[in-house]
């Protein structure tokens, strides 16, 4: 692949948003990297460029049959100007395993940190500072050959696009309500589900409005065969403490392996919480709810950072999870989490890395 990076700032630069209005992935920033595959050339031309819609045959393969992935990772501005970044070698190795899965060229996840980093470092002054906000990083490959016909693409787009935003949920950092999914099922193992493909999303969201319409923010789902044991919610691994131990279902093929799943399972494994990764039914869930041992439960992600659950409800039973209020080690592991990614609290891990501009000429 060839390594040049070009960089062409933007003439117009935009108006910044106001910090404590940020939500979700609504304001995007001055710039973006791009680069193109073909299976001639790899890998070819990366390029920083002003932030700009694309112009696409409409014919692209994307378009047609969803060839496409993405990740997301984050970046914090820390003391000092510092910028940090969390974890992205996961989030590389993550979006090859996406790309094998469906059958994408593998891109150089080195060469892509460093261009984040370029890009994050042009954009520094988005990165927002106020608690609870960063700048959400979102990478992503399209298919991009025009053709019809079911194969895959001979040409893709890798893109990168930043977004300063603050919680992820309306509730913010409040538990949040959660209908467990008995209708409609995510992922099969064989199929995508361990993959960051816009399909799994698409698939997902007659549910999420169904959810919405009885008043949950997401939906739990159950596995796609027997709609029993627990999987993840619609953007978020998910975590239950009973009775002192913590569990959270196994990687089983069809749930995201998520980097701050990871990270919840090793902090804990650090202060000495119990902590297994295995089948769950959602019988047994209820089972400790009825025995009183359910004590906490919450959600982990990039966009959700950890998100407290405060009820569940499947097929009309509803559980309140430590009376609809944040549990306190839902609450240390918030506070941890978000203090080793701002650089707040000492990363003895090693997961943050810092943000620094190669100084590629422009
Ligand atoms: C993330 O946490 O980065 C995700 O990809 C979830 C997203 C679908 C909002």
């Amino acid at each position: 692949m060839e390594h040049e990076l070009t960089i062409e700032k933007t003439k117009e630069p935009k108006q910044k948003p106001d910090q404590n209005n940020l939500g979700f992935g609504q304001y995007f920033t001055d710039h973006m990297f791009l680069m193109d595959y073909t299976g001639e050339k790899g890998w070819h031309d990366p390029r920083i460029v002003p932030y700009a819609p694309l112009m696409l045959d409409p014919a692209s393969m994307v378009f047609h049959y969803g060839q496409t992935v993405f990740e997301g990772l984050k970046a914090y501005k820390a003391a000092n100007e510092q910028i940090l970044l969390f974890r992205p070698d996961k989030n590389m190795k993550r979006i090859n395993i996406s790309n094998q899965r469906l059958s994408m060229p593998p891109i150089d996840g080195d060469f892509v940190i460093k261009a984040i980093k370029e890009l994050v470092s042009i954009e520094k002054d988005w990165i927002p500072d106020e608690e609870g906000t960063s700048l959400y990083i979102r990478p992503f490959i399209i298919a991009t050959e025009p053709c019809l016909g079911v194969r895959p693409s001979n040409h893709y787009h890798f893109i990168v696009i930043l977004s300063p935003v603050g919680a992820y949920y309306p509730e913010g950092i409040k538990p949040i309500k959660i209908n467990v999914e008995s209708k409609y099922v995510r992922a099969v193992q064989g199929g995508t589900g361990f993959a960051k493909t816009a399909g799994n999303y698409a698939s997902s969201l007659n549910a999420q409005v169904e959810a919405k319409e009885n008043g949950y923010t997401q939906v739990l789902w159950l596995d796609g065969i027997e709609k029993k044991y627990i999987e993840e919610v619609g953007s978020m691994n998910v975590f239950f403490k009973i009775n002192g131990e913590v569990f959270t279902p196994a990687l089983n093929g069809s749930i995201l392996d998520g980097v701050t799943r990871d990270s919840v399972i090793k902090l804990l494994q650090d202060w000495g919480v119990p902590v297994s990764e295995r089948k769950i039914s959602i019988e047994e869930l209820y089972a400790a709810y009825d025995s009183g041992t359910l004590e906490e439960a919450f959600g982990t992600g990039t966009a959700a950072v950890i998100s407290p659950i405060g009820e569940l409800n499947w097929m009309n039973k509803r559980m309140l999870i430590h009376g609809g209020n944040t549990g306190e080690l839902t609450k240390r592991l918030y506070d941890a989490i978000t203090g080793i990614q701002s650089g707040k609290i000492e990363d003895k891990f090693g997961w943050t890395v810092e943000a620094k501009t190669m100084n590629y000429t422009s």
